[in-house]
Order: C-alpha cells, then sequence, then structure tokens
C-alpha cells in the first residue's frame, strides 16, 4: 500500500506509523525523521533545514521535495511506503503525483489524524525523543520509559525536542492550518482521505486506522 498519513504536530503521526508500517509491512517514511538524521551527522542538507525547523517553518520544497524521492526510490519502499510529515504543501502534493505517475502506481489512501489543538499541546510539551534515533518516541506521562530517561529500544537518551517549546509550537500549528490542511482538500477531490480521531490510547487509535484503511472510502 501507498499511504500519505496527514495531521497537526503532536497528533502521534510518528506513534502511530511505527505500528502501521509494521502491520503492513512497509517502511515508514519520515521526512522529519530524516531531516533530525542529517541534522545529528551535520550533513550540509542537515544544516540547510536547521533554521527553518527550530523557527517551526517548513523547509524549502527544493530541498525536501528531492529528499523524499531519494528515500522512496530505495529498494525497501518499492512496492509501498507510509509517508509522515510529506507531502505538507500542496507544491509538494503535486509533485508526489508527478513522481508516482512516472512509476505508474498510485496512492492507496490518506490518513487523516484528527485531534484538538489543547491535546495536541499537552502531548507535545510532555514528548521524549531518542538522541540515538528520533524515531523512538516517548511522552512523561502517557507513554513513560522504564527508566526515566533513557530509550527503551536502544538506551539511547531522551531529550526534548528543540521545535517543541511553546512558541514554536504555535507557530508549526500556524504554518499546518496555512499550509498543510490545503492538501486535504486537495486529496479530497481524488477521494483518497479517511479522516479518524486520534483521541484514546495509542493501541485504541492504531485499530481505527487498520479498520479505516481496509475501508473501500
Ligand atoms: P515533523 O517531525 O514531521 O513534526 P510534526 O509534523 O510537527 O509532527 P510531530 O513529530 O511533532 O508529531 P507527531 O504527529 O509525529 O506526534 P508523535 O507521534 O511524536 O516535522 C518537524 C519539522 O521538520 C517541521 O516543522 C518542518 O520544519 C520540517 N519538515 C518535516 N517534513 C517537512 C516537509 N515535508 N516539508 C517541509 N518541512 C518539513 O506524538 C506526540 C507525543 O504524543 C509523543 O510524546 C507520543 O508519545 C504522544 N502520543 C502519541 N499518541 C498518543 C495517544 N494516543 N495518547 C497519548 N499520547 C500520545
Ligand atoms: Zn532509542
Amino acid at each position: 500500500m501507498r499511504i500519505v498519513l496527514v495531521g497537526p504536530p503532536g497528533a502521534g503521526k510518528g506513534t502511530q506509523a511505527a505500528f502501521l508500517a509494521k502491520n503492513l509491512s512497509i517502511p515508514h517514511i519520515s521526512t522529519g525523521d530524516l531531516f533530525r538524521a542529517n541534522i545529528s551527522q551535520g550533513t550540509e542538507l542537515g544544516k540547510q533545514a536547521k533554521a527553518f525547523m527550530d523557527a517551526g517553518n517548513l523547509v524549502p520544497d527544493e530541498v525536501t521535495i528531492g529528499m523524499a524521492k531519494d528515500r522512496m526510490e530505495q529498494p525497501d519502499a518499492v512496492n509501498g511506503f507510509l509517508l509522515d510529515g510529506f507531502p505538507r504543501n500542496v507544491s509538494q502534493a503535486e509533485a508526489l503525483d508527478v513522481a508516482l505517475k512516472a512509476d505508474e502506481v498510485k496512492l492507496d489512501a490518506v490518513l487523516d489524524l484528527e485531534v484538538p489543538e489543547d491535546e495536541v499541546v499537552k502531548r507535545i510539551a510532555g514528548r521524549r525523543i531518542c538522541r540515538k534515533d528520533s524515531a523512538h518516541v516517548f511522552h512523561v506521562s502517557y507513554k513513560q520509559p522504564k527508566q526515566e530517561g533513557v530509550c527503551d529500544v536502544c538506551g539511547g537518551e531522551l531529550y526534548q525536542r528543540e521545535d517543541d517549546s511553546e512558541d514554536t509550537v504555535r507557530k508549526r500549528l500556524e504554518v499546518y492550518h496555512t499550509q498543510t490542511e490545503p492538501i486535504i482538500d486537495y486529496y479530497r477531490a481524488q477521494g483518497l482521505v479517511r479522516t479518524i480521531s486520534a483521541l484514546g490510547k495509542v493501541d485504541e487509535v492504531t485499530t481505527r486506522a487498520m479498520d479505516a484503511l481496509k475501508r473501500d472510502k
């Protein structure tokens, strides 16, 4: 399957993507994680992305689209993928359509996670991620690691993301409403959108998501 996951910052995209990708045997491709890996490795791409991310803005399309396409061309993504955080504006959605068309494949679904803003703020304020792998995500009250400050998966140190400060979160939410939400209408016109509530326990949301993906429309 080829799936796009969309939802505001802190909706639980990364959390759900880990389970969905495993259930569906497809790779989880997160542009946010790719940028963070580049930043921690000190690459040129990471240097270009960092200032935009720290300010809560989108990284320019010239950088993002090429990086996402390179990842989608890896052998593990030939038969499907779960995109998390890409596309994030209409021009990225159009670029993705062009790339898929060139490969004569199509998206199967766009899963839209709905969460009220006050819940998003609580989730982001308590989020802690692993220094070694930003796909290892915890929460100070909702998903506590066994040992405080230490990743259960790999033993890495847990820290708070630089862009999770209150001001930056407000900016990221504004960017989501103005630039990312329009892609939901773009995909609705293609009959691809399945909207679910992302409230409740993590496994309840996963069940809801799997049910929505199995539905015809
Ligand atoms: P990115 O990394 O994509 O961040 P985001 O979209 O803001 O999403 P988040 O990672 O904040 O949240 P999430 O929905 O994954 O939630 P999570 O599962 O962690 O992007 C970061 C930046 O990179 C952007 O601002 C931009 O600068 C740049 N960027 C990335 N892609 C780009 C693109 N395509 N174009 C341009 N720029 C791009 O969950 C949040 C917390 O809640 C966790 O602590 C988790 O444990 C907890 N939680 C999850 N589910 C539940 C639940 N059901 N109940 C209770 N707690 C829960
Ligand atoms: Zn880890």
